[in-house]
This record gives structure tokens, C-alpha cells and sequence, in this order.
């Protein structure tokens, strides 16, 4: 069967999981997959409800940045209802399980870019995008939003070219999704799972980011600091020392290589 488009019952089929995307929202085009899943989660849909769309028109990225989201690609929102005191974990979690799940389908190592950023050889390859409702207490849902490069072709995009890849430009070959998306559900179950059974996932996330050790820029709100990427805080946060020696902490912003 093509793999032009996935429909829901190509995409359930034998789906190893308990209930990472086993209740499965199927859309040939939307806006944007939080838009959807954000509906399901104030309608209470069941942990794990995942929302799949062939194609976005309004896909998003982090700081209000358009994500383009064509046909071939992975654009999927998992609607979850964790712990408070797991919230800060979820961009780590699905960041090791993109990062898994492509090397299971494909071989081939990727790495981490603080904060959420899935690359191959220094491209990105993935973005992810939390967005939750929460108090200091309590969580009612949070959604995470992650879009994979899968069998887009770079030469359509010579806007991103630079900075962006895609599998199948990776590998030379078209990429199953459904192989992809399967790999991808059962690893976010089994991160969720450890989460909830008092597991860290910092200390593997950590070890990942390559941004950690170099000289960087980082870019937070129309700011740009330049330094030393000393370390991430048990939060997630960047650690910047900067040339006078202060050391800053940015919970959220952009990092290039110097
Ligand atoms: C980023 O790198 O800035 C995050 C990109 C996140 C894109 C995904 S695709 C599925 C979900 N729906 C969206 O509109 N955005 C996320």
C-alpha cells in the first residue's frame, strides 16, 4: 500500500502499545494537531489519544514560528494528563523517543539540541512543541506536538535547506511513517511509563545535547547573549556563563553554535 497518505486503520494496525495512540484521530489536513488535540483534551478524550494529520495548513512552531508540514511528513499531538511534578520532563520525553524511535526504524544517530530539537548530522530533523494548561499544582492536560521530517523532499524548501533535513534525505530512500509512528508511540509509552515509576529522564537527555560544552549564542525573547553553555539545571534550563562570569539560566530561547 502507498504511503502517500495514512489512513486510521493502516495507522492502528498492530499498535504495541497500551494507550499511546490507541485512541487515534485520523485527518488528511488540518490547522495545526494541538489545535485538534487541545479539543480532545477539554473533552477529556483518554490519555494517550493521539491526533495525526497527512498535512497542516497552520502547522506551529515554538516562539509563534511557522512549522511547515507538508505531505510524507510525521505532524502528530499526544494528549497526556501527567503529575505536576512531571510537566517539565515532557520535552525530554518525547525528544529521546523521536531520537530512538529513528534510530529503530532507520539506523541512523541522531542528536539533541537544547531545548527540543531532534538534528542528524547538525540538521534538524524534528521539532517538538508542549503546550499545556497548569497551575504551580496541578496539570489539566498537556499536549505534546511533534513534527518529523520524514519523506520531505529539501529541494521544495530552499528557505530551510540550510538548517533542516529530512530521513529521507538522510537515508537516500522513502521512510515508512507507519513504521515510524509505531516505533515512536511504543518509546513514548515506555519514557511515560518510567517517568511515572519515579525514573529521571534527565540524566540520558543530558548526556545527548550537543549543545552542552561549546560556545553559543543564545537567543531569548530580542536578546542575544553570547557564552559558554555550561550545563542544564535539573529543570531542563540552559546554564550560559558569559565572558564577565556571570552565569545565566534561560528556561526557554534559541542556541546556535558559535
Ligand atoms: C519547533 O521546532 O519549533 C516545534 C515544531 C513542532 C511541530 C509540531 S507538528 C505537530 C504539532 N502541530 C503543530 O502545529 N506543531 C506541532
Amino acid at each position: 500500500m502507498s504511503e502517500q497518505r495514512l489512513d486510521e486503520v493502516y495507522l492502528t494496525n498492530e499498535l504495541n502499545t497500551k494507550f499511546i495512540g490507541q485512541n487515534l484521530l485520523y485527518f488528511a489536513s488540518v490547522t495545526s494537531t494541538n489545535d485538534i488535540a487541545r479539543q480532545q483534551a477539554l473533552r477529556k478524550s483518554p490519555e494517550g489519544t493521539a491526533v495525526f494529520a497527512d498535512r497542516q495548513t497552520s502547522g506551529r512552531g515554538r516562539l509563534k514560528r511557522e512549522w511547515v508540514s507538508p505531505e510524507g511528513n510525521i505532524a502528530v499531538s499526544v494528549v497526556l494528563y501527567p503529575d505536576r511534578k512531571y510537566l517539565h520532563f515532557l520535552t525530554m520525553l518525547a525528544a529521546l523517543a523521536v531520537q530512538r524511535s529513528i534510530e529503530k526504524t532507520v539506523g541512523a544517530q541522531c542528536q539533541l539540541k537544547w531545548p527540543n530539537d531532534v538534528l542528524i548530522n547538525g540538521k534538524k530533523v524534528c521539532g517538538i512543541l508542549l503546550e499545556s494548561k497548569a497551575t504551580a499544582d496541578s496539570v489539566e492536560y498537556a499536549i505534546i506536538g511533534i513534527g518529523i521530517n520524514v519523506n520531505m523532499q529539501m529541494a521544495d524548501y530552499p528557505e530551510i535547506a540550510a538548517i533542516a533535513t529530512s530521513l529521507a534525505a538522510e537515508m537516500g530512500r522513502e521512510v515508512s511513517r507507519r513504521e515510524l509512528l509505531r516505533n515512536l508511540f511504543v518509546e513514548m509509552e515506555k519514557l511515560y511509563l518510567s517517568l511515572q515509576a519515579g525514573e529521571s529522564l534527565l540524566a540520558e537527555w543530558r548526556a545527548q545535547l550537543v549543545t552542552i560544552g561549546k560556545k553559543v549564542h543564545v537567543r531569548s525573547g530580542d536578546e542575544v547573549f553570547d557564552g559558554f553553555a555550561e550545563a542544564v539545571a535539573d529543570d531542563g534550563s540552559l546554564l550560559l556563563r558569559c565572558a564577565d562570569g556571570k552565569l545565566l539560566e534561560f528556561n526557554a530561547g534559541d542556541v546556535t553554535l558559535k
